[in-house]
């Protein structure tokens, strides 16, 4: 089998690469590990910056996007029992779209699907050969029989734990990660959310946020050790600490209900370099990784997406290859923008274990700072609304 860009992970990277591809006469084939069932069970967040709604509209897949999603001008900040709003429309003229990040992957499917493109599923021992040549391939078993994808160029959309990455020879590819002491214990649960919007809260029993999907289901989640479990916490229980994490006015709101998920993330910022070696480029989870405290992880993503789509469209379409050439550092700069930002909100916000009273009242200044000056305000709805790409 043949085709130009051979595309590794129908996770939302790949899917929206190979729809914007598509939309400029590129050929692709997208292969996925998993069933589209499982992935598309795959608990997300849900905050689309605009930038990410842009190419789902230059994709020709925002119809629901815009039909569900909820525009969110805005978003509490919430420490000290006291709560402040940071408002995101009037400091930067640019509101988030809450709408599921596992939505956007499943109108993705639906858009490839409906263009007849192909997809292969459950893939196994995914070798990308001769990336460092003109004359790359992907071989692959499916149903028990090995097989070949000759390409012009192989897309690592494959996430943290795909092969792209570990492709890249160890003595070019360059890992920078962080891991942080603690995890976020979520919960989703049919119950009608706290808010309108977003609660981020920082208390001394430790970080809570108060999101949701739509107008009747939530999403919470708690800080906890690395060490805990789900299994250690019942739902009455996940309810009464999160209540404690609160301010008096939403802990009172709070309507509960059983949970429906319930799950552990650990916390970790990562970046590798380069996101190109030869005819290989990482997009996505491939090459990065965000704690989840700023909405980062889908909408960096994007972007990567965004460079390297309009760089193989002009390839092809013109024969420039600037974008190629330059994609790698493009994707890094802006990234490496994200990766601060989300560090920044998570040092913030969380209860660290070794924190002493000093860094604690650094955290107290710092907070009152936010709720206090506009220009700090601003700079972080900038960074929450999305940079510039
Ligand atoms: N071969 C084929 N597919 C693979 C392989 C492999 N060797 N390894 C992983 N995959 C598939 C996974 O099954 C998954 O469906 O690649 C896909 C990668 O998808 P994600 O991990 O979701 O990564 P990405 O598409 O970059 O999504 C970026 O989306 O929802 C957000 O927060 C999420 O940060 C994440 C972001
Ligand atoms: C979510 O809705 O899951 C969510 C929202 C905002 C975040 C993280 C997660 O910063």
């Amino acid at each position: 089998m043949r085709t130009q860009v051979a595309i590794i992970g129908g996770g939302p990277s790949g899917l929206l690469l190979g729809q914007l591809l598509h939309r400029h006469g590129v050929e692709t084939v997208v292969l996925e590990r998993k069933t589209k069932d499982y992935v598309l069970g795959r608990i997300r967040a849900g905050v689309l910056e605009q930038g990410l709604v842009r190419l789902m509209e230059e994709a020709g897949c925002a119809e629901r996007l815009h039909a569900e999603g909820f525009v969110h001008d805005g978003t509490h900040v919430a420490f000290g029992g006291e709560m402040f709003r940071v408002d995101f429309t009037a400091l930067t003229g640019t509101p988030v779209i809450v709408y599921g990040q596992t939505e956007v992957t499943r109108d993705l499917y639906a858009a490839r699907e409906e263009a007849g493109l192909p997809i292969v599923y459950e893939v196994e021992d995914v070798v990308i050969e001769g990336a460092d040549t003109d004359a790359p391939a992907v071989t692959y078993t499916v149903g028990g029989e090995r097989q070949r994808l000759d390409c012009d160029f192989v897309a690592g959309c494959d996430g943290f734990h795909g092969v792209s990455r570990k492709t890249i020879p160890a003595d070019i590819l360059r890992e920078h990660e962080k891991i942080y002491p603690f995890g976020w214990l979520g919960i989703l649960s049919e119950t009608p959310p706290v808010d309108q919007e977003l609660i981020y809260s920082n208390s001394d029993r430790g970080f809570a946020l108060c999101s949701m999907r739509n107008a009747t289901l939530s999403r919470y989640y708690v800080q906890v050790p690395l060490t805990d479990s789900p299994d250690n916490w019942s739902d009455n229980a996940f309810w009464d600490e999160l209540r404690r994490r609160l301010p008096p006015g939403p802990a009172e709101a709070l309507v509960t209900g059983p949970s429906i998920e319930k799950s552990i993330a650990p916390l970790r910022s990562f970046v590798s370099e380069p996101m190109r070696w030869g005819r290989l480029f990482l997009c996505g989870d491939a090459a990065h990784i965000v704690p989840p405290t700023g909405a980062k992880g889908l909408n960096t993503a994007a972007s990567d997406v965004q460079y390297l789509a309009h760089a193989l469209r002009d390839h092809y379409v013109d024969g420039d290859d600037a974008g190629i050439e330059g994609y790698s550092a493009k994707a890094l700069a802006r990234i490496w923008k994200a990766e601060r930002f989300s560090w920044w909100f998570t040092s913030l916000m969380h209860q660290f274990p070794d924190q002493t009273e000093f860094d604690r009242q650094l955290q107290r200044a710092e907070l009152d700072f936010l709720r206090t000056s506009e220009a700090a305000q601003k700079a972080m709805a900038e960074n929450y609304v999305g940079l510039p790409y």
